[in-house]
C-alpha cells in the first residue's frame, strides 16, 4: 500500500481533530469520506469550532456520507477512524471488520460484556486490522516506564495507581460544546472510561487484572442547569491481579478546578516512577535501588515522547501523542504490520471499568474479571 484511503465516523471534536491532523501531517493520507450524523459538523463554520472555516471547504474532495454502512460500501476506504461516542463504538467496527476494512477506533472499545464478545468473534473472522486508539500509551510518562522496566531499575510493580480527573465548568460555553454532538458525556458512568489511565500501566503488567471492588458517591454532585443530570460523580475502583499486585483507580468528571487530568504512581520492587499532574506543571519522578544513593530524579512531564519534532501543528493535539499514535498505525498498515495496539490490549483496558461499574451499582461487590480470551468467559451481566 502507497497511499491510505481514510474515513472517519463520527465528526464531532475528536473526528475533526483527526481529520485535521492527518491531512495536515501524513501527505500519504486522502480522506476521502466522513460520516455523521449532523451535516453541520461538517459543513457549518459555526458549529466547527476546532477551525476558523468549515471543513467541507477546506477538503472538497472529501465525500460527505449521513449513513456509515453507505459510506464503508461505496468509499473504498483502506482504513476507517472509529470516533463516535465513547459509548458506541463496537457497532461501527464490528460493521467495518465484517467487509475487511481496517480499523482504529478510540477509546474505551466496548461498553458491556456482550459487545465485547460480538467484537472479539467478528476480529477473529475478518481479516482486516483492528488498532486501539489509546494515545496515552504513546506518551512521554508510558515510554519511560515500559523503558525503566525493560531495563531492571523497576524491579516487578506490586502497586499502582492512577486517576483521571476532568474539570467541569456548569453552563460555560465550553461545557455547550462537549456535549453539543450527543449524550453519552452525560451518560457514561465516569468510572468506565478508565482506558487512559489502565492502558499505561497495563504496558508493564505481565498478568490481567483478575478481581474489582469499586464505590461511587452516588449522585451526590448537584443537578446541573445545563445538563439537567445529576450524574454519579467520583467512582474509585480497586483491581487486583491473581498474583496480587494492586491497581487503584480514582476518576471524576465533575472537578470543579483544572487541576490536571492524568496521574500515575508506580510502586515496584527496585524502584519507583510517577507521573503527577498539576495546574499545567507535570512531572515525572523516578529513582531505583540500582543506582547509587537511590536518588530521586526529576524531569518535564510533557505528553510528546523523546525523539519526536515538538512542532506547534502536532503538539496542539494532545501534546503530539495523537500524532505518534497516528503515525504508528499509518506505518503498520502500509508495511502490512500488526496493529500498534492490538483489540487483546484495547479490551484489556477497557473490560475491567465495565466490570467496575456492576461492582459499584451492587455497592462494591468484589468480582471476577474475566476476557472473551478466557476459557471461563461469560456475559453474565
Ligand atoms: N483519546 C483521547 O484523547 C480522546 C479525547 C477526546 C475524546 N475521545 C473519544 O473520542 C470519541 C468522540 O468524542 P467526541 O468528543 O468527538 O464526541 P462527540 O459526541 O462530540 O462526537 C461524536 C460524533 O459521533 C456522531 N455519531 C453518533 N452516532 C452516529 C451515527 N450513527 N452515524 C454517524 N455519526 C454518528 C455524533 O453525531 C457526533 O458528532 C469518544 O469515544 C471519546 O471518548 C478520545
Amino acid at each position: 500500500m502507497k497511499e491510505i484511503r481514510l474515513g472517519i465516523v463520527g465528526l464531532g471534536h475528536r473526528g475533526r481533530a483527526m481529520a485535521m491532523l492527518s491531512c495536515d501531517a501524513f501527505e500519504y493520507v486522502k480522506l476521502v469520506a466522513v460520516c455523521d450524523k449532523y451535516r453541520r459538523n461538517w459543513f457549518d463554520s459555526e458549529t466547527a469550532d476546532t477551525r476558523e472555516v468549515a471543513f467541507g471547504k477546506d477538503y472538497p474532495d472529501t465525500v460527505f456520507y449521513e449513513d456509515y454502512e453507505t459510506m464503508l460500501d461505496e468509499a473504498g476506504l483502506d482504513l476507517v477512524i472509529v470516533e463516535t461516542g465513547a459509548d458506541v463504538h463496537a457497532a461501527f467496527i464490528i460493521k467495518a471488520l465484517r467487509r475487511n476494512i481496517n480499523v482504529l477506533t478510540d477509546i474505551p472499545v466496548v461498553a458491556s460484556l456482550k459487545e465485547a464478545e460480538d467484537l472479539w468473534r467478528a476480529a477473529e473472522e475478518s481479516t482486516a486490522m483492528i488498532s486501539v486508539g489509546a494515545n496515552p500509551n504513546e506518551q512521554k510518562f508510558t515510554v519511560f516506564l515500559k523503558d525503566f522496566y525493560k531495563r531492571g531499575l523497576l524491579g516487578e510493580p506490586f502497586a499502582m495507581e492512577a486517576e483521571y480527573i476532568h474539570w467541569w465548568l456548569p453552563g460555560s460555553p465550553v461545557e455547550r460544546i462537549l456535549n453539543e454532538n450527543g449524550e453519552w458525556r452525560k451518560l457514561l458512568s465516569p468510572i468506565r472510561y478508565c482506558t487512559h489511565s489502565l492502558g499505561p500501566l497495563l504496558t508493564i503488567l505481565n498478568e490481567p487484572l483478575r478481581k474489582v471492588s469499586c464505590f461511587s458517591c452516588h449522585g451526590r454532585s448537584p443537578v446541573d442547569d445545563y445538563l439537567q443530570v445529576n450524574k454519579e460523580d467520583m467512582q474509585s475502583a480497586q483491581f487486583q491481579t491473581d498474583s496480587g499486585v494492586i491497581v487503584r483507580f480514582q476518576r471524576n468528571g465533575r472537578c470543579r478546578a483544572k487541576i490536571g487530568y492524568h496521574n500515575y504512581r508506580v510502586f515496584g520492587s527496585e524502584g519507583y516512577v510517577e507521573r503527577l499532574d498539576r495546574f499545567d506543571k507535570p512531572v515525572i519522578r523516578y529513582n531505583t535501588t540500582k543506582e547509587e544513593n537511590n536518588a530521586l530524579r526529576e524531569m518535564s512531564g510533557e505528553y510528546m515522547p523523546p525523539g519526536y519534532e515538538n512542532n506547534e501543528s502536532i503538539s496542539r493535539f494532545h501534546g503530539g501523542m495523537d500524532y505518534v499514535m497516528l503515525l504508528k498505525v499509518y506505518t503498520a498498515l502500509l508495511n502490512g504490520e500488526p496493529a500498534p495496539i492490538s483489540l487483546k490490549e484495547g479490551l484489556a483496558m477497557t473490560i475491567p471499568g465495565i466490570y467496575a461499574e456492576e461492582s459499584a451499582k451492587r455497592g462494591g461487590e468484589i468480582l471476577r474479571i474475566r476476557y472473551p480470551w478466557d476459557e471461563d468467559w461469560k456475559v453474565d451481566f
